[in-house]
């Protein structure tokens, strides 16, 4: 006889678990602190916007409801901005839903993706977890390699994934090569092309994912309300696509994946186009801030186009998380992804920028990682 651990799909057995940037409340409790800063999920630090607020009470007054399972405005207001038809569109809780049902739709046991690493990290679980194979493609100086990406699709590749700027290095990729790579990639493969951090990106020329949508090409593009739209508490991202792609996508999910509230702080952020473009010049100046502050310690990073940096501490990441965590500040320590002398910093408040700073000075002569850097090691 089985026991019911026996019973457990092979897939499952091999996941290995999620480690999450450590949320506030539990950091408070472990360490018996208080005024903890989190600067490790990529979260916008200004908060959601005015008018998201005030549309997320409103909708709680009718929570005895079930949510909208078209989220009917939302659709509108997206496919009116986005210049798309409504069918173009599905959403979920979350991005992190729709690359789990994006890899439900389409993985099958030995199906192959193609995924740069390190990248975020749903791809490679969402894949396994339906049996495909993932085939890793090393980032080449902190980039995505294109070409390698393309010489890796065999014949049993259905999906390619490109995170782009790219978590968690903050990298861009140029746009002639992406738009050559977008011609070349072959007619069997689908590419997901996430864009989590589209609205950081400084040039307002660089390629939209949503126009190879309108040239009927192979991908699926993703987006969240969770980074400059500062709702990732409430859970609400969308995939765009051709209508017969996002049609199945669509039949995979929960019907009330995205709930009332949700669904109405979103059609309001999506309104609050002040509020956005707050948010972003925020972002801008404290990663000039955070550039300049790193220079002045000789510390490199990786120049973003996000709202996170790659800071290289040149020491043991772990040990220099779990200091900066006793200095009340939680940052990402990027062994995780396989750099094991990077942190990944989300970028902050002004205050919350200059804390962490301060806090990484301490930590790293405490640890005396500042006689490396002087050194010039
Ligand atoms: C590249 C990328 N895609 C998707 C997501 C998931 O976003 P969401 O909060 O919409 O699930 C993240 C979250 O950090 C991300 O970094």
């Amino acid at each position: 006889m089985k026991t019911a651990l026996e019973l457990i799909r092979e897939e499952i057995l091999s996941l290995t678990p999620y480690i999450p940037g450590k949320h506030i409340k539990a950091v408070e409790a472990e360490l018996g602190i208080t005024g903890i800063i989190k600067m490790a999920s990529n979260e916008n630090p200004l908060g959601p916007s005015p008018k998201a607020l005030e549309a997320a009470i409103n909708a709680m007054r009718e929570s005895n409801f079930y949510p909208d399972p078209d989220c009917t405005y939302l659709r509108d207001a997206l496919s009116e901005r986005l210049g798309i038809s409504r069918e173009q569109l599905v959403f979920g809780n979350g991005a992190h839903e729709l690359i789990f049902l994006i890899a439900a739709t389409y993985i099958d046991k030995g199906d192959e993706a193609v995924i740069p690493e390190p990248t975020f990290g749903e791809y490679a679980a969402a894949v396994k977890l339906n049996g495909g194979v993932v085939k890793s493609v090393p980032l080449v100086n902190f980039t995505l390699d294109l070409e390698a990406c393309l010489a890796a699709i065999s014949k049993k590749t259905k999906l390619v994934f490109i995170c782009n700027p790219n978590n968690p290095t903050g990298t861009l990729l140029d746009a002639k090569v992406l738009r050559n790579f977008m011609e070349r990639v072959p007619g069997h493969v689908l590419v997901i092309y996430d864009e989590a951090y589209r609205e950081y990106i400084d040039d307002p020329d660089y390629p939209d994912g949503v126009e190879w949508v309108k040239q009927g090409k192979n991908v699926l593009v993703l987006r969240t309300f969770s980074k400059a739209y500062s709702l990732a508490g409430l859970r609400v991202g969308y995939g765009i696509g051709r209508d017969d792609l996002i049609d199945y996508v669509g039949r995979v999910r929960q019907v009330f994946n995205v709930d009332s509230i949700a669904q109405a702080a979103a059609v309001a952020s999506l309104g609050d186009v002040e509020y956005i473009r707050d948010s972003i010049e925020q972002n801008r100046q404290g990663r000039e801030y955070l550039y300049r502050a790193l220079d002045g310690m000789h510390l490199d990073y990786v120049p973003t186009e996000a709202n996170f940096l790659l800071v290289n501490i040149r020491g043991d990441s772990k040990q220099v998380f779990q200091e900066l965590m006793k200095e009340g500040v939680i940052v990402r320590p990027a062994f995780i992804f396989g750099l094991p002398n990077y942190l990944r910093v989300s970028i902050g408040t002004p205050e919350q920028n200059r804390k962490f700073i301060r806090a990484l000075g301490k930590v790293m002569a405490m640890l005396n990682y500042d006689r490396y850097v002087a050194a010039g090691k």
